[in-house]
């Protein structure tokens, strides 16, 4: 994505600054969220957890290759889901960006679940890029994802074998339907700007036919995968849907490649609770920046921002 169209998401800011203080307090989040953990170590104890077999994950690359997405079956237990969802919403209810449910280390345990897959498709050595982002796209006629685009944020990240060494990962925690705002993707096969996209960020998609958009209906608890190029994006949702959109996206890339990124993760590591504070203020300010940059109000805001993220150098 280029930087007039990342920087897009607003945030509630006067709720945001009578709150910063607190924020820091690691005590604040284990009373906000009782039943959810913050430690050091969120990404312990991948060894017993059931691994994708190789069929599967030559399916994946197949797929990854020709359409330039695949989808895992649900992965993720339902008490991991609903620890997640409680999370998310108790963060919603104290008037904060969905973002900060990320301090839990319930968000980070599920890579756990996702490891012999990522291994799999980038490399036993892969490594999180933590351009995280929370979606939580209420059930009401107004509400929408991203609008379409290519994320866009690394040229040429397309090997000579076609996979791509850098993937977006995206998590649904509850069921994405077309009521509810579920992705759309426009299958590379199907772009005629497709390979321009690769070496040229800005490239648009306005060659398509409409008949080529796949939507991607897609139940709790899996992991869905793309490229940095494919036309995508999350529809309107409505009033008619049964519950919000709930999800979160980062991305991964291969650990034999240069990191494409400012800050790389390695999986397991120790993600501390400063650490999380300095990802999720550095999310925010990456992909939210632009709904308060030119409001004196947002100072404090963006001194918040600068100085966790600070913390990841
Ligand atoms: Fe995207």
């Amino acid at each position: 994505m280029t930087e007039d169209t990342i920087l897009r998401k607003a945030i509630p800011l006067e709720d945001l600054i009578s709150v910063l203080p607190q924020l820091e307090d690691i005590n604040y989040w284990l009373n906000l969220n009782p039943n959810s953990t913050i430690s050091d170590h969120p990404f312990a104890d991948f060894s017993t957890l059931p691994k994708t077999d190789d069929k599967i994950l030559d399916k994946y690359a197949l797929q990854l290759r020709e359409e330039g997405y695949f989808q895992t079956n649900p992965l993720i237990p339902i008490a991991t889901l609903q620890e997640m969802n409680e999370c998310i919403n108790q963060v919603r209810k104290a008037g904060l960006p969905p973002m900060f449910a990320l301090v839990y280390d319930v968000f980070y345990q599920a890579f756990g679940y996702f490891d012999s897959t990522l291994s799999g498709i980038l490399g036993s050595n892969y490594k999180l890029v933590p351009n995280f982002w929370v979606y939580y796209i209420d059930a009401v006629d107004t509400g929408k994802g991203f609008e379409p685009h290519r994320d866009a944020e690394y040229a040429n990240t397309i090997d000579t074998n076609g996979m791509p060494t850098v993937l977006t990962i995206w998590i649904t925690i509850t069921d994405a339907t077309p009521l509810n705002s579920c992705m759309y993707i426009l299958p590379l096969n199907r772009d005629p700007q497709y390979a321009d996209a690769i070496t040229d960020l800005k490239t648009p998609a306005n060659q398509f036919a409409l008949e080529d958009i796949r939507a991607l209906p897609t139940k709790a608890g899996i992991l869905s995968c793309w490229n940095q190029y494919v036309f995508h994006w999350g529809s309107r949702s409505s009033k008619r849907a049964p519950e919000p959109r709930i999800s979160y996206a980062a991305y991964c890339q291969r650990g034999d490649i240069a990191p494409v990124d400012d800050v790389m993760i390695d999986i397991p590591s120790v993600v501390d609770f400063s650490t999380r504070l300095g990802l999720i203020c550095r999310g925010l300010y990456r992909y939210s920046y632009a709904s308060f940059q030119h409001s004196e109000k947002a100072q404090p805001v963006l001194e918040f921002f600068h100085k966790h993220k600070a913390n990841l150098k």
